[in-house]
């Protein structure tokens, strides 16, 4: 039994999902989703906020603020109203409806900003946007996701951890990248503790995590439109690319298996499973694989007939 008297506090449900019978794949998911922020973002959100109280930034009158497009924001919003804080989220046209709903029903403000830069993307916008409400208000206070050492500390204390316990034979793990707070957290864990253990990023074609050229990203959740400063390619082991036809395609076949997960999560395992091809045929690794939430909050567009023919016609 689990029993917590606050839904912040609990953090790691130990799932995991091994796909060798659904995919012959030797690959054991670990589902983030399984905790009352319903994604791995509820991990980040506790640091950050832990980051702030231990800095002295947090004041009883502080208003968290912080730019997300979805998950995070969930995740700040289910903290702050778990521990009696007011949090408000800078996000775009891009968060879902069941996102913003999800926010709002915890309590949290939500401003959504529409100017797109060049490549579809928002970030600029929602960092412009967070940067004029802090130096209006001195009451708000932005947690910056995208710098703040708890970001990374999130993973590097408590996520790697504990897959390491769960699987002291480690071999390899694979990580996607938004932020990178997640890669690069666990990755420096595995080089610090001396295991070895392979870190490989997993990233979207389109972002410009990895030096690739921007582009149109349908899916939230990894990749990114401006450089991101946590990400540290010097840390991981390998990068594997997905195109976001070839997430939709996983995450529609996991899903016919019973498996829901998350858009994000389906280009985990895509990437996996090309890496895990190309550098271990005879399935010998102990591999594990990050899925960072559940497929719920997709329902509208990765496993929707009409978002896949109007956006990746032939998929299907
Ligand atoms: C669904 C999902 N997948 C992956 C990520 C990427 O994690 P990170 O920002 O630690 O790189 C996020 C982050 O927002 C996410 O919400």
């Amino acid at each position: 039994m689990i029993s917590v008297s606050r839904p912040h506090q609990l953090l790691d449900s130990g799932i995991y999902v091994n796909l060798q019978e659904i995919l012959g794949l030797n690959l054991h998911v670990k589902c983030e989703g399984f905790n009352f922020a319903g994604s791995i973002k509820l991990r980040t959100a506790r640091r950050l906020i832990e980051h702030a109280q231990l800095n002295g930034d947090l004041r009883p009158d502080s208003v968290l603020v912080e730019s997300s497009s979805g998950n995070l924001g969930v995740a700040l919003a289910m903290v702050a109203a778990s521990t009696g804080l007011r949090f408000l989220c800078v996000t775009d046209p891009r968060c879902t409806t069941l996102n913003l709903g999800l926010m709002r029903a915890l309590g949290a403000d939500v401003v959504v900003v529409d100017e797109a830069e060049p490549n579809g993307g928002f970030l600029a916008a929602r960092k412009e946007r967070v940067r004029q409400m802090c130096a209006a208000d001195p009451h708000y206070l932005w947690l910056d996701q995208y710098t703040n050492p708890g970001n990374c500390l999130a993973h590097y204390e408590a996520t790697a951890p504990v897959i390491a316990k769960h699987f002291p034979e480690l071999d390899v793990l694979f990580v996607g990248t938004g932020t990178g707070g997640t890669a690069t957290g666990c990755a420096r864990y595995f080089k610090h503790n001396g295991s070895g253990v392979r870190v490989i990023a997993v990233d979207t074609v389109g972002s410009v995590n990895f030096g690739g050229a921007p582009g149109l990203r349908r899916i939230p959740g990894l990749g990114a439109s401006q450089p991101m400063p946590l990400v540290e390619p010097a840390l991981y082991t390998g990068v594997e690319l997905v195109a976001e036809e070839d997430t939709v395609r996983m995450c529609r076949t996991l899903a016919r298996h019973g498996l829901l997960l998350g858009g994000s999560s389906g280009t985990v395992v895509q990437g996996a499973r090309k890496w895990l091809s190309h550098n271990d045929p005879q399935q010998e690794l102990t591999a594990v694989a990050i899925a960072p939430d559940l497929g719920e909050r997709y329902i509208d567009t990765v496993y929707d007939d009409n978002w896949l023919a109007d956006n990746y016609p032939g998929v299907g």
